[in-house]
């Protein structure tokens, strides 16, 4: 199918945000971004758990049968900081060229993109790829990866 019709998800990763404490502006904008690409049919926020992280990223890509997961926060070095080891437990391979061009690009940026963990990788036919948690890191990683994104979403499928 055409590359407008890419079934998306979004899982925010933040405790506050769970708890109802915090709004989603990460979730939010990553929304807009992806509009041309495809439909987020899955969005959810969940708690920086390890477990809950885990079960979520295996329910939108089996059950959902999502193509494209982007996960916003988690990727730092706070002790709930879980998001890098939970996708990298639930993938079957990395895609290291993406994390790599996103923290590249981010160091021109901002020197404290060192301080992200993100990755890159696949389960089954689902790509799914780490952002960090605040708004201008979503925008700058995004705008870094979407260019390829239709024709790598392309092969996978
Ligand atoms: N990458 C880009 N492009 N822009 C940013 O502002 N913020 C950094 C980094 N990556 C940032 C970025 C910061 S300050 C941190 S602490 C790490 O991402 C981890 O963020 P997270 O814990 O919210 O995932």
């Amino acid at each position: 199918g055409g590359e407008s019709m890419y079934k998306i998800g979004i899982v925010t990763m933040s405790d506050k945000g769970a708890r109802g404490e915090r709004e989603d502006t990460s979730g939010a904008a990553i929304k807009e971004l992806v509009a041309g690409l495809g439909r987020v049919e899955q969005y959810r926020v969940v708690p920086d758990d390890p477990e809950v992280i885990k079960n979520t990223l295996i329910e939108f890509a089996d059950q959902h049968a999502l193509d494209l997961i982007l996960t916003t926060g988690g990727t730092g070095l706070g002790p709930r900081d879980n998001t890098p080891e939970a996708t990298l437990a639930v993938i079957h391979r990395q895609v290291p060229g993406l994390a790599e061009a996103i923290r590249a690009e981010s160091l021109k940026k901002t020197p404290k993109a060192m301080l992200s963990r993100a990755i890159s990788g696949i389960r089954g036919k689902t790509l799914i790829i780490n952002l960090p948690g605040s708004v201008k890191g979503v925008r700058e990683c995004l705008e870094v990866v979407l260019p390829v994104l239709p024709h790598g979403l392309e092969i996978l499928t």
